[in-house]
């Protein structure tokens, strides 16, 4: 179905309202949860992220990291409790919908179209973003081409020499790379990654670290990470999930003498 003038325009004008420092937070959960039948994945989780901030959402294995992650991007369902993006409750808007309010997120397991180029998934990733929604606003509003958009993406994450390269013959580390470039060609307001720096060697993940560290400012950043240092580095803030409930938060200092969370990195916890 074709969007109507009138949401479109609502659509953009939700874009460009983001608040500054005065304006609701970017992300408000309230008592968040995900049940399966009689799994928590996710139990009454509750926090807010201001704009420009980095904060990294940690816990063992099971703990419902991805599936916090998947409530906020609108993938899956909640159960109870509500998600607001930009001070609209999107506990109930489809995912497309949040993708377009400026969310994007990056997979624990990469997803990239392997026989098509770096630019081509780039490419690829924008035009959905835009489809039946800003394409016929562009001129009118002098956005960049998605081209243009997509080089600029591909040369943040240090992929230009490689453009043209197929995904599949892309490493590991550099599908990685392609995965944050598509995130961010779609110019989020809030970039969700979940696990950036899984399954790469210790150089790649330092890159990862110089990558998401030299994100803009302005931009707020959501980053699941197993790798502790790694992700009481980046964040200034830091929840501490474990069986799907919030067990610890506070700055990266304040986690690291958390007595809660050492106890369950020791695997002490329960
Ligand atoms: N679709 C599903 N159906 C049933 N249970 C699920 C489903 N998805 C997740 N779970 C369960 O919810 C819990 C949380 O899973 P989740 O993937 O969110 O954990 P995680 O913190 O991301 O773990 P990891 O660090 O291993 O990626 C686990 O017990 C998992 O088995
Ligand atoms: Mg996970």
């Amino acid at each position: 179905m074709t969007p109507t003038k009138e949401a479109l325009l609502d659509v953009e004008s939700d874009r460009t309202d983001t608040g500054g420092d005065d304006g609701p937070p970017v992300l408000r959960l309230r008592e968040v949860s995900r049940h399966y039948g009689g799994i928590r994945a996710v139990n009454e989780v509750s926090f807010d992220v201001a704009q420009g901030e980095r904060r990294a959402v940690i816990g063992p294995n099971g703990a419902g990291k991805t599936t916090l992650f998947k409530m906020i991007s609108r993938e899956e369902p909640t159960t109870k409790g509500s998600v607001e993006f930009l001070g609209h409750d999107i506990t109930r808007t489809p995912a497309h919908r949040v993708a377009r309010l400026g969310l994007s997120r990056t997979y624990q397991i990469t997803r990239v179209f392997p026989s098509l180029s770096v630019l081509e998934n780039v490419v690829l990733a924008c035009q959905g973003l835009r489809r039946g929604s800003f394409q016929m606003f562009n001129s009118a509003m002098g956005r960049k081409s998605i081209v243009d958009q997509a080089e600029e993406a591909i040369d943040t994450v240090g992929l230009r020499r490689g453009a043209k390269t197929p995904a599949s013959e892309l490493g590991h580390g550099e599908q990685r790379q392609l995965e944050l470039g598509i995130a961010l060609a779609q110019e989020p307001k809030l970039l969700l990654l979940d696990e950036p720096a899984a399954g790469l060697s210790a150089a790649e993940r330092g890159l990862m670290r110089d990558l998401v560290r030299g994100l803009p400012p302005e931009m707020t950043v959501l980053l699941i990470e197993h790798d502790m240092e790694l992700a009481l580095g980046l964040a200034d803030y830091v929840t501490c999930l474990h069986n799907g409930s919030q067990v610890a938060e506070g700055t990266p200092d304040e986690i690291r003498n958390n007595e809660r969370v050492r106890d369950i990195y020791l695997g002490q916890g329960d």
